[in-house]
């Protein structure tokens, strides 16, 4: 306060001409002064944005719902754009009654809603070998946390029958690259569902509109978007996307395989380098997301000074399992160098281990499941950036 205050004394134009009318907007967007706040890729990831991925931007959101609008996308072949009316989810394989639900079908099953997370087993892959990408929305924004509503999958396969020798199955997809995995069916009678909205409307297209499938706690790429059929086997089928992709190549070169559940991870959004500390020094709110594809999150602890000293966050909002958790620390800033940590302990007593820990037990050449604590180095300008400490 002190300078600009004018924008008290003088009477601005929005106080004193009336506005839009009720239906100027009949879907409502932000705020035009929010226009920054968008999705957004890194062009030299990929050769083209159809097999691309886009990030969410953590660091202009709070709580732990994120956006429809903003939540990132991962295609491997392009958005599909699916007509309800002409769309099919099929059960075949080891059922008795091989079953074609329309999208009016699937309503007739009782409904749920479930508040998950979602993360890309590839989040913060690029980061593997050391700090590379100077933001939390390019470093963690491959996850997001929405509301759910659709039917338990368990519903869908009583109703087709599964026979005893099932014991997996197989998700596809309906786009250009018919996305396939196998999932034991321990998990697909336990908690998986079938969604068809998302914070309270249909899924957005590129959420996988009409159906997708939801595999609370376990790796994104599971997650079929455009479901559109499920074969119950004897088997896991051995799909790319489980065998040369979604799988960790060891020192030793044997490959970890079947990683589905997504461990326990912390990142601090705020102060981070795509939204420095402008207010100088003094009280201010640090703030980030926790979460753990094993439950619900303990703690989180934060350090100041790269990990020497932890003090406990606030964790603020629901904690639920399987969902983002928001927490804040409150201090005062000396105007002194920062370097930032978080530490997530979820209640299985998992704890987020650090880079090196994971480089120790997983060599160096993994891309997939990076759960290591983030660094942030803050100087006495308030400028953050990506670093690693050792
Ligand atoms: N399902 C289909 N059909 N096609 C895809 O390309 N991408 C997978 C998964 N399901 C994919 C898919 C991957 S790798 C991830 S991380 C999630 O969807 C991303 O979900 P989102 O785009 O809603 O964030
Ligand atoms: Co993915």
């Amino acid at each position: 306060a002190g300078e600009g205050e004018e924008v008290i004394t003088e009477i601005q134009d929005w106080n004193r001409y009336p506005g839009d009318g009720v239906d100027a907007r009949p879907y409502g967007q932000p705020s035009q002064f929010e226009a920054h706040v968008v999705r957004k890729n890194v062009p030299w990831l990929t050769s083209d944005s159809i097999s691309s991925v886009n990030f969410t931007p953590l660091h202009e959101l709070d709580g732990i719902i994120t956006p429809n609008g903003l939540c990132f996308e991962r295609h491997h072949g392009g958005i599909a754009e699916i007509e309800p009316g002409a769309h099919r989810l099929m059960i075949n394989g080891l059922v008795e009654r091989p079953l074609v639900f329309t999208m009016a079908d699937l309503r007739r099953f009782p409904r749920e809603n479930r508040i998950y997370f979602l993360e890309c087993a590839a989040n913060s892959g690029m980061e593997w070998r050391g700090a590379q990408l100077n933001g939390c929305q390019f470093t963690h924004g491959m996850v997001h946390c929405v509301v759910y509503t659709g039917v338990r999958l368990r519903h869908l396969l009583e109703e087709a029958g599964v026979k005893t020798e099932g014991k997996w199955l197989l998700a596809e997809g309906a786009d250009a690259s018919a996305m396939t995995r196998s999932i034991p069916l321990e998990k697909a009678l336990d908690d998986c569902m079938v969604a068809f909205a998302m914070n309270g409307e249909a899924l957005r297209p590129e959420q996988g509109y009409p159906i997708r499938l939801v595999v609370p706690g376990w790796e994104g790429n599971m997650w079929i978007k455009w479901l559109r059929r499920l074969e119950v086997g004897d088997q896991p089928w051995h799909q790319r996307e489980e065998t040369s992709k979604y799988t960790d190549l060891l020192a030793n070169g044997k490959a970890r395989r079947h990683t589905w559940v997504m461990d326990v991870k912390s990142v601090i959004t705020n102060p981070s380098p795509q939204a420095p500390i402008t207010h100088g020094k003094g009280p201010m709110v640090l703030s980030g997301l926790a979460w753990s594809g094993n439950g619900a999150i303990s703690r989180v602890d934060v350090s100041i000074d790269g990990g020497r000293n932890w003090k406990t966050a606030r964790i603020d909002g629901p904690s639920l399992p399987m969902a983002l958790h928001r927490f804040y620390y409150e201090f005062d800033w000396d105007g002194s160098e920062l370097f930032l940590q978080s530490r997530a302990i979820d209640d299985k007593g998992f704890i987020q281990p650090t880079k090196e820990q994971l480089r120790a037990v997983r060599g160096p050449n993994s891309i997939y499941h990076n759960n290591g604590i983030q660094t942030w180095h803050v100087d006495g300008e308030g400028v953050v950036e990506n670093v690693e400490i050792s």
